[in-house]
């Protein structure tokens, strides 16, 4: 291609496209879906089963509680506790944990920023897959960022994404130091550590706060399900 000035139609410069994106190049700039489609010649096939017949049949919405907080705020617990209340009363729930998903789909992931956006986008991938399966699910990420947190909410849609916060100060989780890891990070032996030497980005409005240091589990919990909607999914 050339580039022409729009003035007096020099060419002021010229260049070649050698190659399309790569799974790299994606990754660190998402492409609209349409533009994908068409670089990659794929399309969207659709079923005769909706995420709207599925969720008839389950007899309520699927959503997505995304919950945010530092390592050692009390995210994995909650959730956990949040999935049994929700799967005891009869709803369709999954859980989606850091730690477990590090073992297996995300395996090849560390914790560099572009590694943990990527974590971040798979995991909303997957948590969108099951919500138009008519799943609700519980993630419980750090998700540090605020930026990977909206590309979460976008992939996830606006209606299903319940961004709740897990706060509780940095000492509280450093003195807890359950798995030993902020003592590791303390004494350099953990790089990018959320809270040590990686910032953990607070969300400013969040749909739920929960403070894991004041309330029981139980009102943690509470908490949380008293701001799920009649929520209308997003269709495709
Ligand atoms: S995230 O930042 O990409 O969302 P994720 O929730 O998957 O993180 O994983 C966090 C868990 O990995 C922590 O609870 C902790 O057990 C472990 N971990 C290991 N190294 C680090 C690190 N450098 N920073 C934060 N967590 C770490």
């Amino acid at each position: 291609f050339v580039l022409i000035d729009a003035l007096n139609h020099a060419t002021v410069a010229a260049g070649m496209i050698l190659d399309r994106p790569t799974a790299e190049s994606l990754r660190r700039e998402p492409v609209d879906k349409k533009e994908l489609a068409r670089i990659r010649n794929i399309r969207k096939e659709t079923g005769q089963v909706t995420r709207a017949d599925r969720e008839k049949m389950m007899g309520r919405k699927a959503v997505c509680f995304w919950m945010t907080g530092l390592s050692g705020s009390g995210k994995s617990t909650i959730s956990a506790a949040l999935e049994k209340k929700l799967f005891d009363a009869g709803a369709p729930v999954y859980r989606l944990d850091g730690d477990n998903i590090r073992f297996g789909l995300n395996q090849d992931l560390g914790f560099s920023d572009a590694d943990r956006q990527e974590n971040i986008r798979r995991v909303a991938e997957v948590a969108r897959l099951l919500n138009q399966a008519g799943v609700s699910v519980v993630t419980s990420f750090i998700s540090p960022f605020r930026q990977d947190r909206e590309m979460a909410r976008e992939i996830i849609g606006e209606s299903a994404f319940l961004e709740v916060f897990v706060d509780a100060p940095l000492e509280v989780c450093e003195s807890r130091d359950a798995k030993g890891l902020y003592r590791k990070a303390r004494a350099g032996e953990i790089s990018e550590f959320t809270g040590i030497s990686t910032p953990y980005e607070a969300t400013e409005d969040p749909a739920v706060r929960v403070d894991s240091q004041r309330l029981s589990l139980m009102e943690c919990v509470d908490r949380i399900l008293a701001v799920l909607p009649e929520r209308s999914s997003d269709q495709d």
